[in-house]
């Protein structure tokens, strides 16, 4: 096939390609998600959202009925249902890249940037919102980062989420990308 023929299962170029915001509970995925999508001109997506819309039920009721397991299978599928997307900003769930398979298909699919958070920030953000099934005590959220802390630093970029306005954490990931 010659060099510039298109083949269906070419992958989008690469600046077109969505952008995974990974990161823990409260590291800002979502309103950073919703500010990078602006500056870019693209679509914002919340995979949590996606998984609610597909499942008919709230994330918490997933956990509650279903369990974990059946929850990380949704995301799992969400996840493989990016792929083809262009010009999309999808904010993960803080679960979603620990898996190491997932991570191999956010790769295939386009670029992942951790927004990474001190841990006391990311609690000041989540305050007493409810709805998060695995929110616990200080302790044992420091141990969940802790644990998750090295799945989190295999994304393609990594960015200092703690300090900042949404928007100018979006520019930071766009300097990062040299977009
Ligand atoms: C989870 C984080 C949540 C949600 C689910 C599990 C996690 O998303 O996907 O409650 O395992 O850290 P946010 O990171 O948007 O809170």
């Amino acid at each position: 096939m010659p060099a510039n023929d298109y083949k269906r299962e070419d992958p989008p170029a690469k600046q077109a390609a969505p952008i995974f915001l990974v990161g823990f509970m409260g590291a800002g995925k979502t309103t950073v998600g919703k500010a990078l999508a602006q500056r870019l001109g693209w679509e914002f997506w919340d995979l949590d959202e996606k998984i609610k819309a597909g499942a008919g039920k709230s994330v918490a009721t997933i956990f509650a009925e279903l369990g974990e397991s059946a929850f990380r299978a949704y995301e799992t599928e969400a996840i493989k249902a990016c792929r083809g997307q262009i010009e999309s900003v999808i904010a993960l769930g803080g679960g979603a890249y620990v898996s190491a398979g997932n991570r191999s298909i956010i790769r295939a699919i386009g670029s992942a940037i951790w927004l990474d958070c001190p841990l006391d920030t990311c609690l000041a953000r989540i305050g007493r919102e409810t709805g998060r099934p695995l929110l616990g005590s200080e302790a044992e959220m420091s141990a969940l980062l802790e644990k998750r802390r090295s799945a989190y630093g295999e994304a393609d970029h990594i960015v200092d989420a703690g300090v900042g306005e949404p928007d100018e954490i979006a520019a930071r990931i766009i300097e990062a990308l040299r977009f």
